[in-house]
């Protein structure tokens, strides 16, 4: 006898891929630690908002895991615009600090695009910087937003080669949608964004082998969304309130989507975990890039000074 249950989508399980990515990061950082190299990430939080709080200490904590120096700073929610711009000229200036993250949201006070303009660009490991949204576009080896680069690995290690995939992005914020459509089109990837002005969003996202929701609505992306077998990465966190309390969900309605999908993130353990391997993998990256640099500028390890005397 035949069974006529739906086969569910598997999933795709960011807890263990974003355990060999720190794996990675601890193997790196142990390397530079045998070259008395010692990678160091600021971290600032503005204010009071809860959910910033639990992301920064989850940073933080991940940091001390796989051994990179952190360096944590508060500012009370009525700070004011100057004093953010003098710590990150500090921390800019400051050589022994490889990497600065200013925690989104600000308070209202203060200018977040200044804020985020205000970090050396070789130091943005947001990757937020225009100089490294710019780079991304042009495809030069520049610091990565975090969230897409974790969703990358993901489908990756889902899908292997990308190349030909028609890939819909939801959602078109500059932390996620845009960095993210640019990396899937850099992968090979037919790519479509949705948005909010988007006439029939479901029939195109129906036309997807692989989409990406990222637009803060929670549950909106059920079945009638998917084509048959597409992959599904779900961006989305939203609490919301049941009978039962309160529990997180994505923009993904996960019950109704895994019986489509061939493949699916769970919220919370899908991209929520990658995000922070990946600030991490930046770490070492701006690190390295500074060390470049470095050595580009004038400081020359001793062997290069020597060949450029003159004989
Ligand atoms: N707030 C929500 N997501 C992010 C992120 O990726 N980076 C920063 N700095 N703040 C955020």
């Amino acid at each position: 006898m035949t069974s006529s249950l739906p086969t569910l989508a598997r999933d795709i399980d960011g807890k263990a891929i974003s355990a060999r990515v720190l794996d990675e990061v601890r193997e790196e950082v142990l390397l530079l630690a045998s070259q008395q190299i010692y990678p160091a990430l600021a971290v600032l939080l503005v204010g009071d908002d809860p959910a910033s709080h639990v992301y920064v200490r989850n940073k933080l904590l991940r940091a001390k895991d796989v051994g990179i120096r952190s360096l944590e700073y508060r500012l009370p929610e009525d700070a004011s615009q100057a004093q953010v711009l003098d710590l990150l000229a500090q921390l800019n200036a400051d050589t022994s600090v490889n990497g600065i993250l200013v925690q989104l949201p600000l308070p209202a006070q203060i200018d977040e695009a200044a804020v985020i303009h205000a970090i050396d660009p070789i130091k943005d490991v947001d990757g937020f910087h225009r100089e490294n949204v710019g780079g991304l576009v042009q495809g030069i080896e520049v610091l990565t937003p975090c969230t897409p680069s974790g969703c990358m690995r993901l489908l990756h290690e889902t899908c292997g080669d990308l190349s030909g995939l028609h890939a819909v992005v939801i959602g078109r914020s500059n932390i996620v949608g845009k960095p993210m459509a640019t990396l899937l089109l850099q992968a090979n990837c037919s790519v479509s964004v949705v948005h909010s002005r988007s006439v029939d969003a479901p029939a195109l996202c129906r036309l997807a082998d692989i989409v990406v929701a990222a637009v803060g609505r929670p549950q909106l992306i059920d079945a009638r969304w998917l084509k048959p077998g597409a992959v599904v990465i779900d961006v989305g966190i939203n609490r919301i309130t049941t009978e039962t309390g309160t529990r997180l969900v994505g923009d993904v309605d996960y019950a109704s989507a895994r019986t489509v999908a061939s493949a699916i993130t769970p919220v919370p353990g899908g991209v929520g975990p990658m995000t922070i391997a990946y600030l991490l993998k930046n770490t070492l990256v701006a690190s390295q890039l500074q060390r470049s640099k470095a050595n580009e500028g004038g400081s020359l390890p001793p062997m290069a000074v020597t060949q450029l005397q003159p004989s």
